[in-house]
């Protein structure tokens, strides 16, 4: 073959791909999978779980959430649908942005540091009628939107234990627990991405996971004090991972009600004083 043949068919290749590159971003051209057509099936086996796929499920506006999400400790018995749960999931870190994999949460440099964990205790998380998730250890797989099985058992009070007694975190039938993975955001930025990038990362996705919950009507709350190790050890999570925050969630007692008539009342009293 001449030269000038390998040239031309060098230059062929690339006019195709810069073609299919202009196209994917001009004309958001894709080859995804079929879109499913039943979003709201769900798949059990021993191992994994397939929630159902995100979807918009409320009505509710993002000011009346912002107003309405507040740090909840007390809980009806009753579980978490394991549609709201897979809503949560995808709200704490789920991905927004097929071409790269973007999520909810910013993340410094995209590196996405952090890892989510579920406990799910005894009839905790409802799949569907009179049907619940074994209790046990469950890690959020945000890619393919499925749990994976960790390990089996109720570890809420162990779990609780290990936050100095918080009894919030025994009673909900729902913890997440939010790890990180330092090592992935200090590979680029060094001790800026430990100090500072990766617990801002954490309270993103924190307030993601308030206002989703708030959004379905549950309640929970961020939780920061508990023992790293104890935690890491309970989840059994990775020597790399470590426990960030556990955010306890169920139905509130008592749903906040603040209106924005009160924040008027409010706001209008501070300025006459
Ligand atoms: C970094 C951080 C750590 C927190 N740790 C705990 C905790 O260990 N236990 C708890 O009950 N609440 C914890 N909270 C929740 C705060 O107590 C709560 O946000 C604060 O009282 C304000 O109430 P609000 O969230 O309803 O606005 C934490 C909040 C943040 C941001």
């Amino acid at each position: 073959m001449r030269f000038s043949q390998v040239v031309l068919i060098i230059s062929l290749v690339l006019t195709v791909f810069i073609v299919l590159q202009v196209l994917w971003v001009v004309f958001d051209v894709r080859l995804p999978p079929e879109v499913p057509t039943n979003v709201s099936r769900v798949v059990i086996t021993d191992e994994v779980i397939y929630l159902t796929l995100p979807r918009k499920v409320t009505n509710i506006s993002v000011e009346e959430v912002i107003l309405l999400r507040r740090s909840i400790r007390e809980y009806t018995s009753d579980p978490v649908k394991l549609e709201d749960l897979a809503m949560i999931l995808w709200a704490a870190y789920g991905v927004t942005d097929p071409r790269w994999g973007f999520r909810t949460s910013p993340s410094a440099g995209a590196t996405y540091p952090l890892e989510v964990y579920v406990v799910v205790g005894e009839n905790g998380v409802l799949v569907r009628d009179g049907e619940y998730l074994k209790p046990g250890v469950y890690k959020y797989d945000v890619h393919r939107h499925l749990l994976t099985f960790v390990k089996s058992g109720d570890v809420r009070r162990e779990l609780a234990v290990a936050a100095l007694n918080q009894k919030w975190v025994e009673d909900s039938p729902v913890n997440l627990v939010i790890c990180a993975v330092f090592e992935r955001t200090t590979a680029r930025y060094g001790e800026r991405g430990r100090v500072r990038y990766v617990p801002m990362e954490v309270g993103h996705l924190g307030q993601n996971v308030y206002l989703m919950i708030t959004a379905l009507g549950y309640g929970g709350v961020v939780v920061g004090a508990f023992y790293d190790d104890r935690v890491q050890a309970i989840i059994s999570a990775k020597p790399d991972e470590i426990p960030m925050y556990i955010i306890p969630i169920g139905v509130p007692k008592e749903p906040p009600r603040t209106t924005f008539e009160d924040i008027w009342r409010y706001i209008e009293g501070r300025r006459s004083s």
